[in-house]
């Protein structure tokens, strides 16, 4: 399976972004607290959400997926306890059924995640977590497990902001017994997200989107209906997209406040950018070259980690140089040794790397390291002198919603090769 990918044109139209990955995935889980099946919208068609539904499955709930797009999950069957294994090491968001299944059932035991291409991704501070609410943790021989008679609400300071973390200790204690105050916590939307739908359960929680976050236990949940967020890594990817390759485009299903670090570096850059009520206008005359800018990657709301590899891709055409650093994931710039192929200047040390601006890119044979490092070496083929087949696409199938088909409607020249076959939803 591979991508053929012929630049440089500019890409003009409008397109639309679907439901947010990272929050889909964990309210996904989180329906295992439900008390009776929910129907969830905005649930992006993606290889993710296929695992999620397969992991959850496997636990012993039914999750339907229907032609309108939503899903309903009924985790009323669940009576298995340890998430597949497989598709923990296949998918690291696998891990985030622990606080449901601790809340609901006193116990989970898992395969430790481990690493990934995007370096280490230890999960010690959702057991630290887990362990202050009072269950009992032991790891052994590359597997994990929690167990607790009764969970009872804690204080609980994270030493890192931690997404999953934050998402996995919301999920636990919102059955505890009394309140649970988590602070550094992270302040991602998806996290805002999160605590809307456990509060449409019935849960008690305020705070999300602030470091501070309050959870009372209660009783019982109960079941609900919920759409989630737009994507915002995938409406960040198209903005960042008409940086690289120039041209206009209208991202419809998004969320500007979400995106205010990077509109302001792509104002930096050069990228005219308008915001609307639930779209994004981005702009750049092809002719005209960015201009290169600096970024330090942060916690919500600094720069997202998720977007540092695409917008390399575009500060390797700027004008001048840029030093991007990696300040979530030290080790995310392994997609660079692709870039370099196609005539891009970057130097890495650790996690800093230097970027000088080239006027062009060539074509070349490529190989997707990981999903939004893959999504980065489209972007630069889009804007390449000449043919690139890029292999690896399994990673950008993963977590984007057909991002060839959307790119080659804003007039991109993309296609599959090599007998890939159409994803199934379900
Ligand atoms: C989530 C997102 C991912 C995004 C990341 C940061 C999902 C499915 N994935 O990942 O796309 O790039 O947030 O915005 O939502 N850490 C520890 N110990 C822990 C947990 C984390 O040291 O127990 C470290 C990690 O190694 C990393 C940093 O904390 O260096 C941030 O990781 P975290 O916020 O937990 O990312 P994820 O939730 O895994």
């Amino acid at each position: 399976m591979k991508l053929k990918i012929t630049g440089p044109r500019p890409l003009y139209g409008l397109v639309k972004v679907g439901g947010a990955k990272n929050a889909a995935l964990k309210i996904m889980a989180a329906s295992l607290l439900a008390g009776g099946p929910c129907k969830l919208m905005g649930i992006p068609q993606i290889a993710d959400v296929n695992t999620m539904a397969g992991v959850l499955k496997g636990l012993g709930a039914t999750v339907d997926f229907h032609k309108d797009g939503s899903i309903v999950i009924d985790p009323s069957g669940v009576s298995k306890l340890e998430p597949s294994e497989e598709l923990v090491i296949r998918m690291r968001a696998s891990i985030q059924v622990m606080g449901p299944l601790l809340a609901r059932f006193g116990y989970v035991k898992t395969r430790q995640p481990g690493g990934c291409n995007i370096g280490p991704r230890p999960i010690d501070l959702h057991l630290k977590g887990f362990s202050a609410l009072g269950a009992e943790i032991r790891e052994e021989y590359g597997y994990v497990s929690a167990q607790a008679s009764t969970l009872r609400g804690a204080e609980i300071l994270l030493d890192i902001p931690s997404v999953g973390a934050t998402e996995n200790i919301m999920t636990a204690a919102c059955l505890a017994e009394g309140t649970t105050i988590l602070r550094n916590a992270a302040r991602e939307p998806e996290i805002i997200d999160e605590q809307n739908f456990l509060n449409r359960l019935g849960a008690n929680i305020k705070g999300a989107g602030t470091d501070t976050i309050k959870i009372e236990g209660v009783r019982e949940l109960h079941a609900t209906d919920y759409t989630v967020i737009p994507d915002r890594i995938e409406a960040a990817t198209f903005m960042t997209a008409i940086a690289v390759v120039g041209g206009e485009a209208c991202i419809e299903n998004t969320i500007p406040e979400h995106q205010q670090a990077l509109i302001a570096k792509l104002r930096e850059t050069g990228v005219e950018i308008i915001e609307g009520d639930n779209y994004v206008i981005a702009k750049r005359p092809w002719q005209k070259r960015l201009q290169a800018t600096n970024i330090r990657t942060l916690p919500y709301p600094g720069f997202p980690t998720d977007v540092q590899p695409q917008f390399v891709a575009a500060m390797s055409l700027a004008e001048g140089t840029s030093e991007i650093i990696e300040g979530v994931f030290p080790l995310r710039f392994k997609y660079t040794e692709e870039l370099t192929k196609m005539g891009a200047k970057v130097t890495v040390d650790g996690k800093l790397a230097v970027i000088t601006g080239v006027p062009a890119l060539h074509g070349t044979t490529l190989e997707a390291p990981d999903l939004r490092g893959g999504a980065a070496l489209i972007l630069a083929a889009l804007a390449a002198e000449g043919t690139t087949e890029l292999g690896g696409i399994e990673h950008i199938d993963r977590g984007y919603e057909d991002l060839p088909g959307k790119l080659s409607l804003l007039g991109a020249s993309i296609e599959r090769i090599n007998g890939a076959k159409k994803r199934q939803a379900g």
